[in-house]
């Protein structure tokens, strides 16, 4: 996973990954969001992408883009056990000083990275800089994290595909399922046979 949650998420329900959002829906959403962000930015503006699994979005979000859009990305470390705390392990190439960015994320789970990173931003005196997420976990916020682009609200699940992944597998999935995280601590590759067709 990107970043292993910082509380454990519900209890999962076991047996085979649930279709969740599909490829069709995802497109949908993508393209309403590129829309938005077109209204908004006339002038351009600068994607942000946090490694690695806002790839995906980010890829298929800057080709809906009616203006022109730079795009830039960072990485974090995963917490530490137990405490929020992430730090920078590769920084932007990009001075956002003065420019208008948007930060785009797979998912906010309890806020703390899109807070981290916000911060980290925002002390670099962008224009202006708002919240474009895929996913929004909203039952599991510990952090308020102002949210201004959204795809879709999920409930308390462990979702994977489309660029979210469990110890790096399923992040190629063209759509999110809500898989078992029981099952998939036992075998990270549990759900390979059914998700994949070769
Ligand atoms: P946060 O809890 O909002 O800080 O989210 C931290 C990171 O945990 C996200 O950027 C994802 O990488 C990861 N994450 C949270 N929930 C899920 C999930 O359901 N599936 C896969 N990764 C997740």
């Amino acid at each position: 996973m990107g970043s292993p949650p910082a509380r454990p998420p519900a209890a999962g329900r076991g047996g085979p990954p649930r279709p969740l959002i599909s490829p069709a829906s995802l497109q949908a959403a993508v393209a309403r969001l590129g829309a938005e962000l077109s209204a908004a930015y006339p002038d351009g503006v600068l994607l942000v992408g946090v490694l690695k699994g806002s790839v995906p979005f980010l890829a298929d979000l800057v080709r809906h883009l009616g203006a022109s859009a730079s795009v830039d990305f960072l990485a974090i470390s995963a917490y530490a056990e137990n405490t929020g705390r992430v730090r920078l392990l590769k920084d932007l190439d990009t001075d956002v000083w003065g420019r208008d960015v948007v930060l785009v994320e797979d998912i906010v789970d309890t806020g703390l990275t899109a807070t981290y990173v916000l911060g980290e931003l925002r002390r670099r005196q962008p224009r202006s800089v708002e919240v474009c997420t895929l996913l929004d976990k909203a039952v599991r916020r510990l952090v308020p994290v102002p949210l201004r682009y959204v795809g879709f609200e999920i409930g308390d699940e462990f979702v994977v595909g489309y660029g979210m992944d469990f110890e790096e597998q399923y992040r190629n999935l063209d759509r999110i399922v809500a898989a078992d995280l029981n099952t998939l601590r036992g075998d990270a590759a549990a759900y390979v046979g059914t998700l994949y067709r070769s």
